[in-house]
């Protein structure tokens, strides 16, 4: 009779771990990059983890985690948003953009960036590219200051700020060559 009892407990159990699960978990499609990857994943999973570990798109990095470096920037719905500080069911429906997109902004940047050797380690440049598309997004002849107010929530361990900041009125320079 014990053993009975307890064969009926752990499937009780087993049935209502799975039940709480998938309660727990969210079944959706992430708009990425133009492009609608399906995903199922935890409720509370941070999006950078479902872009780098679900998606597999790994161009947006980890840095702290918390919302401080920068490193994990994307554009959601066109806004600056660090995505270890967004959960994935905040951001469905909203159309996610990660350094692997293009964009005329970023594909200027990009060249800005390889011409003057930008990056040093790398390791933040992705998030600088995606803040820096951001700014020019939103400004056209950005200064200075417009370039300081937008890039200092990305930190750089390697001090690249002047090379990015040359980069970015280079960007702008080029753009207005070709209008
Ligand atoms: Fe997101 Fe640092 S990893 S801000
Ligand atoms: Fe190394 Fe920025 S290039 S942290």
């Amino acid at each position: 009779m014990r053993k009975l009892y307890r064969e009926l407990f752990l499937e009780i159990s087993i049935y209502l771990y799975l039940v709480v699960s998938k309660l727990l978990k969210v079944k959706t499609n992430l708009s990425i990059n133009g492009k609608s990857y399906p995903i199922q994943a935890p409720k509370k999973m941070p999006l950078l983890w479902a872009i780098r570990d679900i998606v597999g798109l790994t161009g947006t990095k980890f840095g702290c985690g918390v919302g401080q470096c920068g490193a994990c920037s994307v554009l959601i719905n066109g806004n600056l948003t660090k995505s270890c500080s967004i959960l994935v069911a905040d951001v469905i429906e909203k159309e996610i953009f990660t350094i692997e997109g293009t964009s005329e902004n970023l594909e200027i940047l990009r060249q800005t960036w390889s011409d003057g050797n930008v990056p040093q380690c790398g390791y933040c440049q992705s998030g600088q590219l995606i803040a820096a598309t951001s700014l020019l997004d939103a400004i056209e002849k950005p200064t200075d200051k417009d370039i300081d107010d937008a890039m200092s929530a990305n930190l750089c361990r390697c001090g690249t700020y002047t090379r990015i900041k040359k980069a970015i009125h280079k960007a702008v320079a080029l753009k207005n060559e070709t209008v």
